[in-house]
């Protein structure tokens, strides 16, 4: 763990980078701010097309930014949707965050005071990981 999450500083990343998402389809806005071991926090928002499958997540999008930029492993997320329930992170999300941690907080807010946090054992449980590939090279083993 490179320092302390703090998790409002990552809800009010989340909420700034929720305003730019571009959701022209669903009109569902989100914003996510992932803090990497490095210390650095990169923003993402949800970038929607009209072939809807093209689809990319706030998450994803925040989390391909910082893998991008040579980061691997995340420490926390924080992701704000919905402005009056929690929205939590689709499947998809949950398996990329399984690709760069083996462990991570998870932090859904409604806003800067309103926030639940989750290990990504709790919301990830029996999951397929990168380990189970290297399992099946090894022999099974
Ligand atoms: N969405 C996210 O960006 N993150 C989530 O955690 C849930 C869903 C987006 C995808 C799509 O742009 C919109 O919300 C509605 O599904």
């Amino acid at each position: 763990m490179s320092k302390k999450i703090d998790s409002k500083e990552l809800i009010n990343k989340a909420i700034e980078a929720r305003k730019n998402a571009y959701v022209p389809y669903s009109n569902f806005p989100v914003g996510a701010a992932v803090l990497m071991d490095s210390g650095k926090i990169y923003t993402g928002c949800n970038v929607e097309a009209a072939s809807y499958g093209a689809t990319n997540c706030a998450e994803r999008t925040a989390i391909f930014k910082a893998v991008s930029e040579g980061e691997r492993k995340i420490e926390a997320i924080a992701i704000v949707g919905d402005l009056n329930a929690i929205t939590y992170p689709c499947g998809i999300c949950r398996q990329v965050f399984i690709e760069f941690a083996k462990e991570m907080k998870i932090i859904v807010a409604t806003s800067e005071n309103k926030y639940k946090e989750y290990s990504l054992g709790e919301i990830m449980p029996f999951s397929f990981t990168p380990d189970d590939l290297n399992n099946i090279n090894n022999g099974g083993k």
